[in-house]
């Protein structure tokens, strides 16, 4: 069994954050998205893993090269164009050879890993296995349509604009080499990509055997800024405190803190978990840190009151006002407005920033 994760794209939704570097390398509780995924694939016992890079590669190689340090053997698939999921079966046929595989979007967070879906997969011995969950807007999604009383799939449909079923797929699939022959003889759809659901409907109408899983516990799409966040939120909810830093005494922390090697909590501050906080930062004196927030490593914090946000590496916020739901990109500066004249705000806002001010 190998593994195929996901990181073409574009990421438009996430952009400016996605113009400066692929958007699977986003910090989740200060760790890059991907490597969510890569760990649940190494879990299930795959060691050998491809990666689809898109147009837009920065950071994927730097952090995870050969796969070597996570035990793994990782090769790159060049996907110049995200012309679909199924398009991105296409160009891994050469990798994938004849063995089963693990497709696995590499934007999409996944409490409970992959393992069962592995395991299902084999016992039943499957020609496909498609996890999905019940979401509350399944036109967003592609969707499973069952049969009431078998539970065998009748139908998947990509966001469907009237949909029959609130069963959506999760972006965790496990094929045979089968899906290489239903890839090869599908069209683009009206948005001009080659849909996974389409082939995958195929091995249905051709009587192949698919199924579908349920997964347990929680699942997240991260594809807009607000999904970030509740992403940060259900890892950091299952987060246990590991102090390496130090923290003043005249500093008050309540909740699970993960504090990185030499950093500072300095006096006058409040941390209220669940937070993280990188390597090498320096945080207070007089600031707030409030529940679900994530702080990159060698950030500055100063006065500043903040909860439920994602500040990036290198980033120094020094500044008496209260910031939250916010997304701060690496190497950001948000200072002070109180010696400008005539007030007003001052910004450097790159293209497609949101402010909310
Ligand atoms: P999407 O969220 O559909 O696309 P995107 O990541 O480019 O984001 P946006 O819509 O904001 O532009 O992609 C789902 C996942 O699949 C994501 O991890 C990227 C990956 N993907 C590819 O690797 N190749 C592709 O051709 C497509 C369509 C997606």
């Amino acid at each position: 069994m190998k593994g195929l994760l996901l990181a073409g794209g574009h990421g438009t939704r996430l952009r400016p954050l996605t113009y400066t570097g692929n958007k699977h390398m986003l910090p989740i509780a200060n760790k890059p998205m991907l490597l969510y995924g890569l760990e649940h694939l190494k879990n299930a016992g795959i060691k050998e893993i491809g990666i689809i890079l898109g147009p837009i590669k920065e950071g994927v190689v730097e952090t995870i090269g050969d796969g070597s340090k996570f035990d793994l053997k990782v090769s790159y698939i060049d996907q110049p164009d995200p012309l679909g999921l199924a398009h991105a079966v296409k160009v891994s046929r050469e990798f994938i050879g004849d063995d089963s595989f693990v497709m696995y979007l590499g934007d999409n967070l996944l409490k409970q890993g992959v393992k069962d879906f592995v395991r299902i997969f084999m016992e039943r011995d499957l020609d496909c296995l498609v996890g999905v969950t019940s979401v509350k807007d399944p036109s967003r999604f592609g969707i499973a349509e069952l049969d009431e009383k078998t539970g065998k799939i009748i139908k998947l449909v990509e966001k469907p604009k009237e949909p029959k079923s609130n069963l959506a797929l999760i972006g965790v699939y496990v094929f045979n080499s089968t899906i290489f022959d239903a890839v090869s003889r599908i069209e683009p759809s009206w948005r001009n990509e080659l849909e996974i659901t389409d082939a995958i409907q195929l091995l249905v109408t051709e009587g192949r055997k698919v199924q579908v899983e349920r997964v347990t516990g929680w699942w997240k799409d991260t594809g807009k800024p607000d999904d970030l966040l509740e992403a940060n939120q259900l890892v950091l909810s299952d987060q246990s405190s590991e102090i390496k830093g130090e923290i003043s005494e005249k500093a008050i922390v309540t909740g699970s803190l993960g504090l990185g090697v030499s950093s500072k909590i300095r006096e006058g501050t409040s941390i209220r978990g669940p937070v993280i906080i990188g390597d090498n930062c320096e945080i207070g004196p007089d600031a707030y840190i409030g529940p679900y927030t994530s702080i990159g490593d060698n950030c500055v914090l100063k006065n500043v009151e903040i909860e439920n946000s994602i500040v990036m590496k290198g980033s120094r916020i020094e500044n008496k006002k209260r910031i939250v739901d916010s997304l701060v990109g690496a190497y950001s500066t948000i200072l002070s407005n109180e010696s400008i004249k005539p007030q007003g705000y001052k910004l450097v806002i790159g293209e497609r920033s949101f402010l909310q001010i």
